[in-house]
């Protein structure tokens, strides 16, 4: 039990390699395999590696944060290449504009008793007088789960190239006494600041298959007293991985520093489940007299759990950019495809497009939407206006690099009597995309987009959206269908869904989608679900993608509005 849980975290840490150092490697492996799968594994390296998503080597983040104007990007980072699972490091990227990112020298590695078999997952916390803390969790020489402490060796230097481990590391070990699992005890949150003048910070484990927060205080950021009561637990969800709790305004789409506390507040607890795989998160009140998380409805990994993505994310991981006042998410999506060909390939694993968090006004959910730095990208802009779309039609939307896109599009009903009944039992989204996909006819849609599509329409990747008659309401469905998504059949093509809380008789129903050859991140009725896909079409080969809109509902339906950009391609080294 315990070893295959390592084992996954391993695979997802697999060490791979950048394309420079890939065509190194497949020049001296060449002898040992055929030059037919190499060539096309080549081709496709360089055709499904994405154009502006944050690509590292390695995989997913530590903590994103900002100093002194400048955005700082950790990751987890094998320098040692083709290892397993060996000298697990702390990458470091810079930005001004978290679009393009500069590397840096690695901020950590494994080096001490307590972290020797690797830097794990952490958070960096602002300390007042603006000096960044990391908190880490380190595998130490016995295999036990710690969490250390690192400081910035020099505050002036504004990269931050240098960081220094404390002596008083480990801040926290596993011990009979304290009942925590050494395997199951990990990712230490940023951490707030109490009314109390007290230090919190969060951390997961599993106890009995519980997931839980448990929680921690100080004064002195050093010495770490467990709070009685964990944060929030909930039984049967298995381990919590890569916690996050913060405030969110009721009134205002502004983001606040996670130590902000008082009236119209409200708090965000996530938990990336690692039963399941998806970052689920709840809304509700920090009572911090208890120190404890009430969620507002129950914290849950069944399909009425709130998710941030229906699709492909996981270890996500927001912070609080004091610059622009906003709530910043990273989010990190994996690859579909089999270790081997990642391998191949050269690279496995994006983070995806930050997005900027919110409370909606409904106060039952977040909203997220991608940074407006992200629109810097677009060029050559195409645009359509009162576009019928008829039943049953393919509308072509020439003029944008299919393979690297931004499409926003809101569409408008104008009659709702052939939208089908609700059945009751179609209580799971997606469940109900994958019974309805794309090319099962409805009333009321499928209308929606076709992307990474080829000339012929064999092959693409759709995003639609169907409405259904709920007794007196309209209840509307998201879906990204990958079932077509390629010709391929080397990946898993699920069909995602979500239901999505608009009115349609009342508003446009709204769709963004942010297209970089492997990865699709649709953001349906203003932001208030996402879908991200990761996909593999061969037809993206020589820029052969193409866009269309479609509808495949009896209903003919309106394009209010059309525009979608080219992206160009953005400085990450
Ligand atoms: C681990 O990585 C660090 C940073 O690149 C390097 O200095 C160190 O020698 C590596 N250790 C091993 C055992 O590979
Ligand atoms: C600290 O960083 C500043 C700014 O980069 C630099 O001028 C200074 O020499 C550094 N101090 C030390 C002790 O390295
Ligand atoms: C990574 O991708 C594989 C294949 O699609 C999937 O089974 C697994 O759940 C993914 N892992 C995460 C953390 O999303
Ligand atoms: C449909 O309506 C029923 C009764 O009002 C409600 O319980 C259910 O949640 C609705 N379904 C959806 C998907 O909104
Ligand atoms: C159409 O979309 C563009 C880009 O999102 C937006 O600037 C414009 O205001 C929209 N127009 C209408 C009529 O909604």
């Amino acid at each position: 039990m315990s070893n295959s849980h390592l084992w996954l975290i391993c695979m997802l840490l697999f060490p791979l390699f950048g394309s420079s150092e890939y065509i190194k490697l497949v020049t001296s492996d060449s002898l040992h395999m055929n030059l037919e799968p190499l060539q096309s594994s080549e081709l496709a390296s360089l055709q499904q590696r994405t154009a502006f998503h944050f690509q590292p080597a390695k995989n997913w983040m530590n903590g994103p944060m900002i100093y002194k104007g400048i955005y700082h990007l950790f990751y987890q980072y094998n320098p040692g290449g083709a290892i397993w699972i060996q000298n697990i490091s702390w990458g470091h990227s810079i930005s001004t504009d978290l679009v393009n990112w500069s590397p840096l020298p690695i901020a950590m590695w494994p080096s001490e008793s307590y972290d020797i078999k690797g830097c794990w997952s952490g958070s960096v916390t602002m300390l007042p007088g603006n000096k960044p803390a990391v908190l880490y969790t380190g595998i130490a020489s016995n295999n036990n789960q710690v969490q250390n402490l690192a400081l910035p060796k020099n505050l002036s230097d504004p990269y931050l190239v240098e960081w220094v481990k404390s002596p008083k590391n480990p801040l926290l070990t596993p011990t009979p006494t304290n009942k925590i699992d050494g395997e199951w005890f990990r990712d230490p949150s940023t951490a707030w600041m109490n009314e109390d003048g007290q230090w919190r910070v969060t951390i997961g484990i599993e106890r009995d298959r519980t997931g839980m927060a448990l929680l921690y205080k100080s004064e002195d950021f050093i010495n770490w007293i467990e709070v009685t009561n964990p944060l929030h637990s909930k039984e049967n969800t298995g381990m919590w991985e890569c916690i996050d709790f913060y405030p969110v305004s009721t009134s205002s789409h502004k983001g606040l520093d996670t130590s902000t506390t008082g009236c119209g507040i409200k708090h965000v607890l996530k938990s990336s489940m690692f039963d399941v795989l998806h970052d689920y998160y709840a809304i509700g009140t920090y009572d911090s007299d208890k120190d404890i998380f009430i969620p507002d409805t129950d914290f849950t990994t069944e399909h009425s759990g709130l998710r941030y993505d229906y699709g492909k994310l996981y270890a996500s991981k927001t912070f609080f950019d004091s610059a622009t006042r906003r709530r910043i998410l990273w989010g990190w999506s994996n690859e579909s495809t089999d270790t081997s060909i990642d391998v191949a390939r050269g690279w496995a694993g994006v983070q995806t497009i930050p997005r900027s968090v919110w409370l909606d006004k409904s106060g039952k959910q977040l909203i997220q939407w991608p940074i407006v730095e992200i629109e810097n990208l677009r060029t050559n802009k195409v645009n359509l206006h009162h576009e019928l779309l008829k039943s049953e039609s393919v509308l072509d939307v020439p003029g944008v690099t299919g393979s690297q896109a931004d499409v926003d599009i809101a569409f408008s009903i104008p009659n709702f009597d052939k939208a089908e009944i609700l059945d009751p039992t179609w209580t799971n989204p997606q469940v109900l995309c994958s019974r309805k996909g794309a090319s099962v006819g409805g009333g009321i849609g499928p209308f929606g987009l076709l992307l990474l599509a080829s000339a012929d329409v064999q092959e693409y990747t759709a995003v639609f959206f169907r409405v259904f008659r709920n007794e007196t309401r309209y209840v509307v469905l998201m879906c990204t269908d990958l079932t077509k998504s390629s010709l391929s059949l080397d990946y898993d093509k699920p069909t995602y869904g979500a239901f999505l809380d608009v009115n349609p008789a009342k508003e446009d129903l709204t769709l963004r989608s942010l297209v970089d050859h492997s990865i699709i991140e649709s953001f349906g009725g203003n932001g208030k679900a996402c879908i991200t896909a990761r996909v593999y079409p061969t037809s993206v080969i020589d820029s052969e993608a193409h866009l269309y809109a479609f509808n495949n509902g009896v209903q003919d339906v309106k394009i209010s509005n059309l525009s979608a950009w080219s992206m160009k391609k953005a400085e990450i080294s």
